[in-house]
């Protein structure tokens, strides 16, 4: 099965759009844009580092990029485990007996299961219904090896937006992946300002003193503009 499937990533994402003249998946081959941000997000990946990728405008490659770095993370990406092995010796009563000692680390490839992408609209729908936190799913978004979320802090349409403030639960989201060294990938059109004046300011701080970074893509015209 596709990874890309397995990872929720959406079918126009995974898929060729021949319109936008995309022959590929959204992946770093498939960019045409500014190879600068492209090999820094490649170099950033490829050490698991947590990003906040910031663009107002429609159509200028986030979602691409996010889910290109996503891949690029899961592609070098590795889970160590202890390898052991046996030893034989003579214990105290003369016996002939084994033991078992460590011997170094042994490399595995991750699961895919563990990278999640999600919009953030969605993400809101499972944490937060009826205007409780749900418990469970709350702790499955905060145990993803890496999580993506895009569309992050776009206005919420249909849940009641004058009453449902999304900050509290992705303040403690964020905040818990953060602290507990998990990879976020998040794509918003909100800037830096706006973002520091709706959700906790002390998030990008935190997040940049665990090594992510705030990124703007700042790319004036969408790609392949065609109006
Ligand atoms: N530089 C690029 N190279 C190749 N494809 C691109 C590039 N920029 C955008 N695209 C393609 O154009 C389409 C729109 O881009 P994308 O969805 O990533 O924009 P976005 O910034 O996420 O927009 P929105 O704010 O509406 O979510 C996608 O199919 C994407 O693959
Ligand atoms: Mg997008």
């Amino acid at each position: 099965m596709n990874i890309l499937r397995i990872m929720n990533v959406p079918r126009s994402y995974r898929e060729p759009a021949p319109v936008v003249g995309r022959s590929e998946c959204c992946s770093f081959d498939s960019w045409k844009g500014s190879q600068e941000i492209a090999e820094r997000l490649k170099v950033m990946a490829v050490e698991q580092r947590s990003i906040i990728l910031s663009e107002p405008e429609s159509g200028a490659g986030k979602s691409h990029l996010v889910v290109a770095y996503m891949i690029h993370s899961f592609e070098n990406d590795v889970i160590l485990r202890a390898k052991i092995k046996y030893e034989h010796y003579e214990n105290d009563g003369g016996h002939n007996v084994v033991r078992e000692v460590a011997d170094g680390f042994t490399k595995h490839k991750v699961m895919p299961e563990l990278y999640h992408y999600t919009r953030a609209d969605d993400l809101i729908e499972l944490l937060i219904k009826s205007g409780f936190d749900s418990a469970d799913n709350f702790q499955k978004a905060r145990k993803y090896r890496c999580l993506c979320i895009d569309e992050f802090g776009r206005d919420l349409q249909g849940y009641g937006k004058d009453v449902l403030d999304d900050a509290p639960t992705m303040n403690r989201l964020i905040g818990s992946r953060i602290d507990d060294l998990k990879q976020i990938v998040i794509a918003t059109p909100l800037t830096q300002k706006e973002f520091l004046a709706k959700y906790d300011g002390s998030l990008l701080r935190r997040l940049e003193d665990n090594g992510g970074e705030w990124i703007d893509l700042d790319i004036k015209t969408r790609y392949n503009k065609k109006r």
